[in-house]
């Protein structure tokens, strides 16, 4: 009942994770806005949507490296809504490069741009309704390496621990605002994601990873970001035993250390 006539903003809706949370909150009477930047894939998810039985969903197109694109799909946002409950900020693109790969920052800025300063510029926007409306709940897919680094994913994690920082801090501000942060962290989930990330130049990457094809089901995951949201839940961590590694580097690092090392990172 929670996210029935709510309205629910979900990024990276047009694959993955953003599309199988969407398909989650369908089915439980949401006021949808998907987003993302292919408006084919968008389609079909909300013509899924209808089959579904939720035809409530708005298609709104953004390039979250772009600032007048996040302006523009804000503004379509809240003619048609006047409000936002949920901003799913879920849209983010990965890294398949090694530090010593390249001396070039511009992959590195890329990757910050989508997945940190793309994000926070909807936030920004969004907050400013929900505090006038008196209610809001950012969920924010971050990664288990959001809170420990990885090889191959230097600024990847970089920009996933600039979430955590980000909205911890927005979280404090925002107290006694009635305004909730679900950090969600998940392992490895079968996405396409590996696909789109992007290589030391700057390159997409283009490759299926075997370990994330052998991932969770990302029906499953999207099943338990959803009910981690309902609950309010700081952080949903959700995964294979990878997410073990979550607690190994908070409780034994040296444990840690040692095993990241030998885990194939592909
Ligand atoms: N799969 C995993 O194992 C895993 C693990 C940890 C964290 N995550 C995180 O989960 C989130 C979703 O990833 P996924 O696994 O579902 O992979 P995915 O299927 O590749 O989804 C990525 C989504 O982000 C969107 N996106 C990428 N660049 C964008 C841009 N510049 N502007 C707007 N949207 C953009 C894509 O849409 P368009 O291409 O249509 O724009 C797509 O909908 C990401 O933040 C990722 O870091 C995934």
């Amino acid at each position: 009942m929670i996210f029935t006539d709510k309205v629910c903003w979900v990024t990276g809706a047009s694959s993955g994770i953003g599309e199988a949370i969407v398909y989650q909150l369908a089915t439980k009477g949401a006021k949808l806005v998907i987003s993302a930047r292919r408006l084919d894939e968008l389609e079909k998810v909300k013509i899924k949507c209808a089959e579904l039985g939720n035809k409530n969903v708005q298609v709104v197109a953004i390039d979250l490296s772009d600032q007048e694109s996040i302006s523009a799909a804000f503004r379509a946002v809240k003619n048609v809504h006047q409000r936002v409950d949920y901003l799913f900020n879920n849209g983010g693109l990965s890294q398949r490069g090694l530090v010593s790969d390249s001396e070039s920052i511009e992959a590195d800025r890329k990757i910050m741009e989508v997945n940190f300063f793309g994000t926070i510029a909807l936030t920004k926007k969004v907050l400013t309704l929900m505090l006038n409306n008196g209610f809001g709940h950012f969920v924010v897919t971050s990664s288990i390496v959001g809170k420990f680094g990885f090889p191959l994913r230097s600024t990847y994690s970089a920009s996933k621990h600039a979430l955590h920082g980000y909205f911890e801090s927005l979280a404090i501000e925002n107290f006694n605002n009635n305004i909730s942060v679900s950090m969600v962290l998940p392992g490895r989930i079968a996405t396409s994601l590996s696909l789109g990330a992007l290589n030391a130049e700057g390159k997409v990457h283009g490759e299926m990873d075997e370990g994330l094809a052998a991932g969770m089901d990302v029906n499953e995951c999207a099943k338990q970001i959803v009910k981690g949201v309902a609950l309010k839940k700081r952080e949903i961590l959700v995964g294979g035993k990878e997410i073990m590694m979550v607690h190994f580097r908070r409780f034994v690092p040296a444990l840690f250390y040692k095993l990241a090392a030998r885990i194939k990172p592909t």
